[in-house]
This record gives C-alpha cells, sequence and structure tokens, in this order.
C-alpha cells in the first residue's frame, strides 16, 4: 500500500531524515514511535506531500507519489490528521465534517445529506454536535471531529500524528476503538505516531525512531520492554 525507500530530507542544512524505509501493508496498522523532536512528524509531512525529501522515493499502490501536491495525494486517498488536530474553530462540527468530503473521489453533490450513518456510530459524540463551533469542543472531541472529517474523504490511508496528545484516558480508550473499528470496517490503512503504550500495541507493526533513522521495526507482539523504555516517553 505505502512504502517509503531510502528517504532523506534536511532542514536548510539539518539532515532530519536519514534512509527511512517504512512500508503499511494493506489493512494493517503500523505504529510510528520515538521521542521528541527525533523527525517522526516529518517523516509523515513527506509522506502526505507537506515537505519535499532531497533523496528517496515514496510509492502509494505502486505508483510514485512524490512529485503529487498534497490534494493530489489526498484525492488518491491518503488522509492527514495532523498533530494538534488543525480543525476551523469558526466553522461548525457539521461545516468542518463537510470540508473533508474535497478529498472524496465519489463526492455527492447535495451537501446537505453527505454525512454518512457510519461517521456517527464510530463518533456518536459528533452528532448531538454538529450546530456547535468546532473551536467550543473538548480536545478529545476535536481529535474525533478530525479524524471524522479525514474519514469523509473515504481514504485508503489513514495518517495520524498523535491523536491522543493531551486527552484524557477515558476519550484515549474510545479513539483507540474507533481507530480499530475503522480498520475492521472499510480496509484502511492506517500509519499512527503514538506515545501510548496501550494504543501502540493495537498496531501490528511498529517502527521505532532515533535521530531521524529507523533503528528497530517488527510487529508490535515483540516489542520488548527495552524497546518501549527506549523510545516511549512512559
Ligand atoms: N520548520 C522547521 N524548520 C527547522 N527545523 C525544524 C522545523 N520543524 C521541525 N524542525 C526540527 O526537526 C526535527 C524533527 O522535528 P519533528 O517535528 O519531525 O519531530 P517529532 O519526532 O515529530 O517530535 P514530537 O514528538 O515533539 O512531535 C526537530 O529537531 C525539530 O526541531
Ligand atoms: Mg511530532
Amino acid at each position: 500500500m505505502l512504502k517509503v525507500s531510502g528517504l532523506n530530507f534536511y532542514y536548510g542544512e539539518s539532515h532530519i531524515l536519514r534512509d527511512v524505509d517504512l512500508t503499511v501493508p494493506r489493512g494493517e496498522m503500523v505504529c510510528l514511535i520515538g521521542r521528541n523532536g527525533v523527525g517522526k512528524t516529518t517523516l509523515l509531512k513527506n509522506i502526505v506531500g507537506l515537505l519535499k525529501p532531497r533523496q528517496g522515493s515514496i510509492q502509494f499502490d505502486g505508483h510514485p507519489i512524490l512529485n503529487l501536491s498534497p490534494d493530489r495525494r489526498a484525492r488518491h486517498g491518503i488522509a492527514y490528521v495532523p498533530q494538534g488536530r488543525e480543525i476551523i474553530p469558526r466553522l461548525t462540527v457539521k461545516e468542518n465534517l463537510l470540508l473533508g468530503l474535497e478529498a472524496n473521489p465519489n463526492k455527492p453533490k447535495k451537501r446537505d445529506t453527505a454525512i454518512p450513518d457510519d461517521i456517527f456510530e464510530l463518533f456518536p459524540v459528533l452528532e448531538t454536535m454538529l450546530t456547535r463551533m468546532g473551536g467550543d469542543l473538548s480536545g478529545g472531541q476535536q481529535q474525533q471531529l478530525a479524524i471524522a472529517r479525514a474519514l469523509m474523504g473515504q481514504p485508503q490511508l489513514l495518517v495520524l500524528d498523535e491523536p491522543t496528545e493531551g486527552i484524557q484516558p477515558s476519550i484515549i480508550l474510545d479513539i483507540e476503538a474507533a481507530v480499530k473499528k475503522i480498520i475492521r470496517t472499510t480496509g484502511v490503512s492506517v500509519l499512527l505516531v503514538e506515545q501510548h503504550l496501550h494504543f501502540v500495541r493495537q498496531a501490528d507493526r511498529y517502527y521505532a525512531m532515533q535521530k531521524g533513522g529507523i533503528v528497530a521495526s517488527g510487529p508490535t507482539h515483540e516489542l520488548s520492554n527495552e524497546v518501549i523504555q527506549q523510545f516511549l516517553a512512559v
């Protein structure tokens, strides 16, 4: 589904990503772990097209995508929920959700009826808040809205950057459950950056990053306490 090979990225002269190889198989959840500032967000931004690497290749569904803009990548099925969520505070929940349709290749013409029920089955709280301003939602609700908005584009790959950062534990479990359900019901693949061990363990595979390079990877059931202590802030 997604294949990153030999990726090198620089901010100016600082070498941020070093020879990164990473694969996300279809229908799987892959988790990228690593301490603050090692380059996790930078890697995701390269994948979704917000940053351009100096070297390397990225293939999606067997096609090279490095020359595609973020919009084109979105329409090819790559949805991105950035760190810090970036929902639009002065639009309502419904308007925020409808923005997600822009990436949808099967975009319905009548926008009014366009929010599918399965979005509300995943995130029931959103249905009760459709007319509320995005900025008035709690952090956890905003995160749910951001993921729901990404799903409105009917993506094939969902890229999530620390979806549980700063969110209370009960909502973390809700978000975790929703992500698992999304994978089960839609067959979407997920690439996740995460610090919460419980959530990390839900993934099929992990990659651990240090100083911009991948230094360990494997099935999450093989994730040792040593690796966890080295790469997660637990
Ligand atoms: N716009 C920028 N210009 C220059 N350097 C940057 C820029 N954005 C990030 N960096 C640097 O690149 C490195 C990697 O940052 P990045 O945000 O990818 O880390 P991260 O692993 O996502 O960290 P965190 O866990 O804190 O989110 C850091 O040293 C950071 O200071
Ligand atoms: Mg980050």
